[in-house]
């Protein structure tokens, strides 16, 4: 996607510059845009537990590169593997993460370590490549729901976190098909939950949409249900985290409530995703996907901008109140509408997600 007029992906290694890998520092954003040159896997390391990077395509991107580091300094198996699990333990929650390190081990561990930095960066270049282009083509799928709802001239759309080019490698999952509406011309108006503790919704997909210059508006994540009730959201599309087999579906603390509402008030809520997140060995998204629990102080505390332009982080909740954040929640396949794929839309379910991934049948 393109920031200012340049286009840019969310990870790269710049032809100029050889192997550092480039980042997008997201804590800065949406006050500055700070490009980050990472050169080793504790950097990488570091990245993705600090949410300078984060979202769950571009965690597992990163990673493979982070791996792809580790192996210029030393490309014996013991190291690899030693960085392969330092990086898959920064965060538990999203399984692309897991994904995309066991797609690089499995290359890696059949290649000579002589030939294992060319191999690898030749793998997580191919990682990177196939999410942007999987991205896109979940924009394709589910561009037709919202043309369905914008026959009526005008569509809003509720969306929760930040499923946008900055949570992937490129277009977004859940904001790809918004964009894709946006470019045909389609009246769309987007109506963005700000996503508390860390605030994605309200200072990454604000930003993003902003950018593209997409019709929107930030809203209270307590507000959406209002809303529905009053016939304000035509549909809502969220991204994700990790999707059972059964089609349960992790996402960013409140989805849940969300997906609540939106039952209540026959409001369609879709899910989009690339296969990379289907986590084929687990049924049960409620006891079997770990929800990752990050400092209180995110809940407590708050960070903005200050009117004379400087950031800062005040607390908000009364001194000496203790704070909780798990970060993330399950929504049960039966509150989920459909989920938007790769390969096409489908029930979340068992059978629609074998119906379009008869592969993994077994
Ligand atoms: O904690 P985050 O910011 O990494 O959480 C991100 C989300 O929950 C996204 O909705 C999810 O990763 C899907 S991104 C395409």
């Amino acid at each position: 996607m393109k920031v200012a007029g340049v286009a840019y992906r969310s990870v790269w290694v710049s032809p100029d510059d050889g192997w550092p890998v480039h980042i997008f520092d997201q804590t800065k954003l949406p006050w500055s845009l700070d490009i980050l040159r990472l050169t080793t896997p504790d950097q990488v390391a570091h990245a993705i537990r600090s949410m300078q990077v984060r979202g769950a395509p571009l965690i597992g991107a990163v990673a493979a590169y982070g791996l792809c580091l580790g192996l210029r300094d030393d490309a014996s198996t013991e190291t690899m593997e030693r960085d392969a699990a330092m990086l898959a333990e920064t965060r538990p929650t999203a399984i692309n993460l897991r994904w995309a390190l066991d797609r690089m081990l499995t290359r890696l561990r059949n290649t000579v370590p002589s030939a294992r930095v060319d191999a690898a960066y030749a793998e997580a270049g191919d990682i990177a490549d196939e999410d942007a282009a999987q991205n896109e083509a979940i924009g394709r799928h589910g561009l037709p729901l919202i043309l369905e709802k914008a026959a009526k001239g005008h569509v809003n759309v509720l969306t929760h976190c930040n499923a946008g080019w900055l949570a992937t490698v490129d277009w977004g999952t859940a904001l790809a098909p918004i964009y894709m509406a946006h470019d045909a011309g389609i009246d769309i108006h987007v109506w963005v939950d700000e996503t508390r503790p860390r605030n994605q919704g309200a200072a990454l997909t604000a930003w993003e949409l902003g950018s593209h210059g997409v019709k929107h508006t930030v809203i209270a994540d307590n507000a959406g249900g209002h809303l529905m009730q009053h016939g304000k959201v035509d549909l809502i599309i969220v991204g994700t985290d990790r999707v059972t087999r059964t089609g349960d579906v992790a996402n960013k603390i409140g989805t849940y409530l969300k997906a609540l509402a939106a039952r209540d008030n026959d409001v369609p809520f879709w899910v989009a995703l690339p296969s990379s997140t289907i986590d084929w060995t687990v049924a049960d998204g409620l006891t079997e996907i770990p929800i990752e629990e990050r400092p209180a102080a995110e809940v407590t505390d708050i960070t903005g901008r200050m009117a004379d332009g400087t950031i800062a982080t005040v607390r908000v909740a009364a001194a000496g109140s203790p704070g909780a954040n798990p970060a993330f929640d399950v929504t049960p396949a039966r509150l989920v509408t459909g989920l938007i794929t790769e390969r096409g839309r489908c029930e979340a379910s068992a059978e629609g997600l074998v119906g379009l991934f008869p592969e993994q049948r077994t």
